[in-house]
């Protein structure tokens, strides 16, 4: 069976994380996140997978290639102007053949896909939806369903008011080529918004698959974190990996879950508690505190600073005895002055940022 994954958005919600990399590669326990999405369909069999891009897309194809190092076979689509979810699907049907698989690029699941494919082909709705809880449902698509597991309303991103149950649409689906029929061609066309209420409008099936396997959306900062901390303790416990070249003074004290990337240079009394990730060359220098964080590559931490579960982009610099609060995010090459306190969930724009439109 081939898949798509749709990651042809701008990730707004992740800025200024996503200002010079498009959220699909945004690092996930340092590793480009589509890798953990393409070893997901992979262990399910999936092997032919196609990615519509629309956004930053050379950046995808340099990162990942033609996918032999995961033992996928990746093609690449884009899209000259957004075609949204079910417009990028139509614009490559002549890649398409009998089921497929379609999956929003911004989610991390254990979902049992294999299982999925088999209701799918068992029951031959025209759609097979996962679904999955959440806490608050209002970010996402609702979907209410009847006993017999069918889709009975679709509501995307609905106010409180509005909503009947805990249970959203989790960002996959199985469709069946004839769907194409249904979805203009060149044309900005939603699966959420226009698709599925024009099927249940004209009561054509489509099958919950409702499942409590581990899922998160990544494309909010603090869905990012979150699911950091979750992955690191679920994955690690209480292990620190240290990969090659890195180097820790006898006297920093560490407490994993924590990740530290190739090349990196740990300080004397210097403090990392987990669950906590470092990527690749960061420099922390002595007695400085980092709880809880998230740091991207090449990240320069002078003597004394503090940094508390947040995230700071690619080769920020951040000088002695800052003290960074949580939620802050920071983008890449971001400098912060000596001494600096910066408030929860602050946020600090790269100069010459390419996506400067602050809208979040
Ligand atoms: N190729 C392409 N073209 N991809 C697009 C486009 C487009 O025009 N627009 C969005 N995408 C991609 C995004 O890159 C992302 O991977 C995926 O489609 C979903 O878009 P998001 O912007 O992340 O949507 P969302 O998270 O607000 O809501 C969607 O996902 C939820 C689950 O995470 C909806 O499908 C909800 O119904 C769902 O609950
Ligand atoms: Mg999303």
């Amino acid at each position: 069976m081939q898949a798509i994954i749709l990651v042809g958005g701008k990730g707004t919600r992740l800025r200024p994380l996503t200002c010079n990399i498009p959220k699909a590669i945004v690092p996930v326990l340092n590793r480009p996140f589509l890798e953990h999405l393409l070893r997901y369909l992979g262990k399910h069999g999936i092997r032919d997978i196609v990615l519509a891009m629309g956004y930053l897309p050379t950046s995808i194809r340099d990162c990942l290639g033609d996918g032999s190092q995961l033992d996928v076979h990746l093609t690449y689509v884009v899209e000259e102007s957004p075609l949204g979810t079910a417009g990028a699907v139509k614009n490559m049907e002549s890649l398409l053949q009998g089921a497929f698989v379609v999956l929003n690029g911004d989610i991390l699941t254990e979902i049992d896909l294999t299982d999925m494919i088999g209701r799918h082909r068992k029951v031959m709705p025209r759609v097979t939806m996962a679904l999955t809880p959440v806490e608050d449902p209002t970010m996402y698509g609702v979907v209410e369903t009847s006993e017999q597991g069918l889709v009975t309303c679709f509501v995307e991103k609905p106010g409180w008011g509005q909503v009947a149950t805990n249970m959203i649409n989790a960002g996959i689906y199985i469709l069946d080529s004839d769907i194409l029929a249904e979805i203009p061609a060149a044309t900005p066309y939603m699966f959420e918004q226009d698709v599925f209420p024009a099927l249940l409008r004209r009561g054509d099936p489509i099958l919950a698959y409702p499942s409590d396997a581990c899922w998160v959306d990544i494309g909010t900062t603090g869905n990012y974190l979150k699911a950091h901390h979750d992955l690191l303790a679920k994955q690690h416990g209480h292990e620190i990996v240290v990969a090659g070249g890195a180097h820790i003074d006898a006297t920093a004290q560490i407490k994993g879950p924590v990740l530290v990337g190739a090349g990196s240079w740990i300080g004397e009394n210097a403090m990392i508690v987990g669950p906590a990730v470092l990527g690749s060359y960061c420099s922390i220098a002595h007695d400085v505190v980092i709880d809880g964080a998230l740091l991207w590559d090449g990240v320069t931490v002078a003597e004394g600073a503090c940094l508390h579960n947040c995230v700071i982009g690619s080769s920020v610099r951040v000088e002695a005895a800052c003290d960074i609060a949580d939620g802050c995010v920071l983008g890449d090459h971001v400098v912060i002055q000596q001494g600096s306190r910066l408030p929860p969930d602050t946020r600090i724009w790269p100069d010459g940022c390419v996506n400067s439109d602050r809208e979040i």
